[in-house]
């Protein structure tokens, strides 16, 4: 079981983020010690034994801070258990067929080959139209993506839970 749990996350508009705190109040409740932080000001991962990190797509891509965060800490990253979630689609479904095996852009791939996470996973994410600027309602209109909610609490306690049986303990 791990002692310490970094839960570092991009997100743009929140959703990702509330993701993220979820999965954190999940592992408190299981004794865990937990951090959930934005990706972008973690400064160091060292008092962690385990590190899970979000990211929200837009466009195809992760979060700025999500990339940078495995990026700065990649080497640590590689001694340790890693966990990974995608926030994005929107609309009815199973996220993860929804993106159809897409995780992350394929720039992504050689230090998720060194990281190597114990798994990668998919979670719907929100859409509103009122918050986006002329730009991204002109994409989401051109997508067709549906407004809404779409992250699913349940399945994102399972999978915190699972996190941390499947952790092997260091
Ligand atoms: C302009 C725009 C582009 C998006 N592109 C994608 C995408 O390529 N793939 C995807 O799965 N979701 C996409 N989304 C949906 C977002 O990932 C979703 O709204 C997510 O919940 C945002 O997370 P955040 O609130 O943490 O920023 C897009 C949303 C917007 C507004």
């Amino acid at each position: 079981m791990p002692n310490n749990i970094l839960i570092a996350y991009g997100s743009k508009r929140g959703a990702t983020k509330e993701i993220a705190e979820k999965i954190g109040e999940a592992l408190g409740h299981r004794g865990c010690s937990v951090d959930v932080s934005d990706a972008g000001i973690v400064k160091d991962i060292a008092p962690y034994d385990t590190v899970i990190l979000g990211s929200s797509v837009y466009i195809g891509l992760w979060h700025r801070s999500a990339v940078r965060f495995l990026k700065t800490h990649g080497e640590s990253l590689e001694k340790l258990p890693v966990w990974i979630f995608i926030c994005g689609p929107t609309g009815k479904g199973n996220p993860i067929d929804q993106m159809e095996g897409w995780f992350y852009p394929k720039s992504l791939q050689p230090i998720m080959e060194r990281i190597h996470p114990q798994d990668i996973t998919c979670f719907g994410g929100r859409l509103s139209l009122g918050t986006l600027n002329p730009f991204e309602k002109w994409i989401i209109k051109k997508v067709e993506a549906p407004e809404g909610d779409f992250r699913n609490w349940e399945a994102i306690g399972q999978w915190a839970t699972s996190t941390v049986s499947a952790t092997p303990v260091q």
